[in-house]
């Protein structure tokens, strides 16, 4: 095996200064969010999700964002997954966006809240038929005993609600309000650029931290 001890890279694409960033995070993520896409990177959408048990541990997880606005930042799952168990005890967590090949990493946090079931219907319903059914058939982070028990759910579902699965109760959106934002760009000898903005009396502070 290579020596992983010795892989490193220069980052030198871009830079991010305090003049050249908006005064809304917001508006910076949306900028860098739309650059990623329109860079035709792999999963610009894939987010770390991390959350804390009510034993103290984090744990992390991929997820895809589904709707950024002034509300916050969406994703959609199984409310009785271990995520979901772990929001319901401590409603915190933070996201974590690595786009590789711009060199830029968008970090979040803030409190959680359910999505509201208009919201969580709609999102449902606009999902391929597969699935639908398929949050039908996964008890997900529960033990199965096979991957046949998976198909027999799946074809179980597939029989019991035909074309038109209602959205199960356990399924549904979450929402992140940001009260703190990174963004983080690399640049040459590792004097990385970091901004932070921070939420003080509703208005955003903007600070820079040392890479
Ligand atoms: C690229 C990618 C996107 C994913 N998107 C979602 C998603 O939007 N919602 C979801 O519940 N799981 C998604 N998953 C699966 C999760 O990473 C994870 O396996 C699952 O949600 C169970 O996590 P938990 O046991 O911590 O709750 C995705 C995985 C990958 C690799």
């Amino acid at each position: 095996m290579e020596d992983i001890a010795s892989l490193r890279k220069s980052y030198e694409k871009a830079e991010l200064d305090e003049t050249a960033s908006a005064a809304d995070p917001l508006h910076q993520f949306q900028l860098w969010f739309e650059q990623a896409l329109q860079s035709q990177l792999p999963e610009p959408n894939a987010m770390t999700l991390a959350t804390v048990g009510d034993d103290g541990r984090p744990s992390t997880r991929v997820v895809l964002i589904k709707g950024v606005d002034a509300r916050g930042i969406v994703w959609y799952t199984n409310y009785g997954s271990r995520k979901g168990r772990e929001l319901a005890q401590r409603p915190f967590a933070a996201l974590q966006f690595h786009w590789v090949e711009l060199e830029r990493v968008v970090r979040i946090e803030g409190r959680v809240e359910k999505t509201s079931e208009e919201e969580s219907d709609a999102y449902f319903h606009s999902r391929p038929l597969d699935s639908r059914l398929g949050a039908w058939a996964s008890p997900q982070s529960q033990v199965i005993s096979s991957r046949a028990v998976l198909v027999k759910a799946a074809a179980e579902a597939a029989v019991r609600h035909a074309l038109n699965p209602p959205r199960p109760p356990h399924w549904g959106g979450y929402r992140l309000v940001p009260d703190a934002w990174e963004f983080w760009q690399g640049r040459k000898s590792r004097l990385h650029d970091r901004l932070r903005y921070r939420q003080v009396g509703g208005a955003w502070v903007r600070e820079r931290l040392a890479p």
